[in-house]
């Protein structure tokens, strides 16, 4: 089935399709460490194919690689500009839509959806798709974020919550949904997943630097709503001002918060310790 998408990587951040794919890049640095615990936790199948639906870049397809030799990566997406960043890594990858893989039925083990569904209309058919690849018992996680739970910063500047509020209002226009996590672990259910639990994640500047945070608060993420008439160059200028000031303020804190959604495709028994179907 075709899925619409209200992602363009032109369109994402400053910069355009490079300035997508180094946003990606320390994106993945950022929290995949944080990631890869959590799928460990879930009983990652590390002997059977992984497929990361919506790989971009192939960013974490490469990480999950790395880290685990053991495992069979694979990467599908629509856009081909970002799936020729992820070439050189040498994962098997394929171009097509989320709702109609290239793949065998019950020929995954797991599969990851990253920051893909809050992109799509209507998630339910990817999510369809997803069960149907795997094999039965095999692990579905989704990585998100939700708008409003996005993490915390000290000090807070009032001015740019305002600039958050209207990016987030045009940003709903375009086809994307920061807050579909919310309606995952009932989505996940709805399509056939049991034992769906949500493990929340967090990174502060304690453990990174202030600077690996700028694709979440620098003025970059505001560029494209300025170019389609959203913000203001104003608004522009008072977000690169506010980011300058955090960074420079040696007891400025943040702290990013993540959320994995996972479930289990039916059909085998009980993995996990204390998950409910
Ligand atoms: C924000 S990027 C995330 C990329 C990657 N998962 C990561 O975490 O680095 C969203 C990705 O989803 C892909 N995507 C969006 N809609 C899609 C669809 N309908 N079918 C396949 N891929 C899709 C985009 O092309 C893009 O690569």
């Amino acid at each position: 089935m075709t899925v619409l998408s209200g992602y363009d990587p032109a369109r994402v951040t400053a910069g355009g399709v490079a300035g997508e794919v180094a946003r990606l890049a320390a994106q993945a640095a950022l929290t995949f460490g944080e990631e890869l615990r959590i799928l460990r936790e879930l009983g990652l199948p590390e002997r059977d194919p992984l497929v990361d639906i919506g790989c971009g870049t192939g960013e974490v397809t490469g990480r999950l690689r790395a880290a685990c030799p053991g495992l069979r990566v694979a990467g599908v997406d629509a856009s081909l500009d970002l799936l020729a960043h992820a070439r050189s890594r040498g994962i098997p990858l394929a171009g097509g839509s989320a709702g109609r893989l290239p793949l065998r039925s019950g020929s995954a083990g797991s599969v990851l959806l990253r920051y893909v569904l809050q992109h799509l209309p209507a998630p339910d058919p990817v999510l369809a798709e997803a069960r149907r690849v795997l094999r039965p018992g095999g692990l579905l996680a989704v990585v998100e974020v939700d708008e409003a739970l996005w993490g915390l910063a000290q000090p807070v500047f009032p001015e740019i919550e305002v600039i958050h509020r209207k990016a987030a209002l045009a940003r709903r226009g375009t086809g994307t949904n920061r807050q579909v996590v919310r309606e995952l672990p009932r989505r996940l259910r709805r399509a056939g997943f049991t034992g769906v639990v949500v493990r929340p994640f967090a990174v502060t500047n304690d453990q990174v630097p202030t600077d690996s945070f700028a694709a979440h608060l620098g003025p970059g993420q505001f560029a494209p709503l300025v170019a389609d008439g959203a913000l203001s160059l104003a608004d522009l200028s008072v977000a690169a001002g506010v980011w300058n000031r955090f960074r420079a303020d040696p007891d400025a804190w943040v702290l990013l918060l993540g959320l994995v959604i996972a479930g289990y495709a039916p059909g085998c028994p009980d993995r996990t310790p204390g998950r409910t179907t």
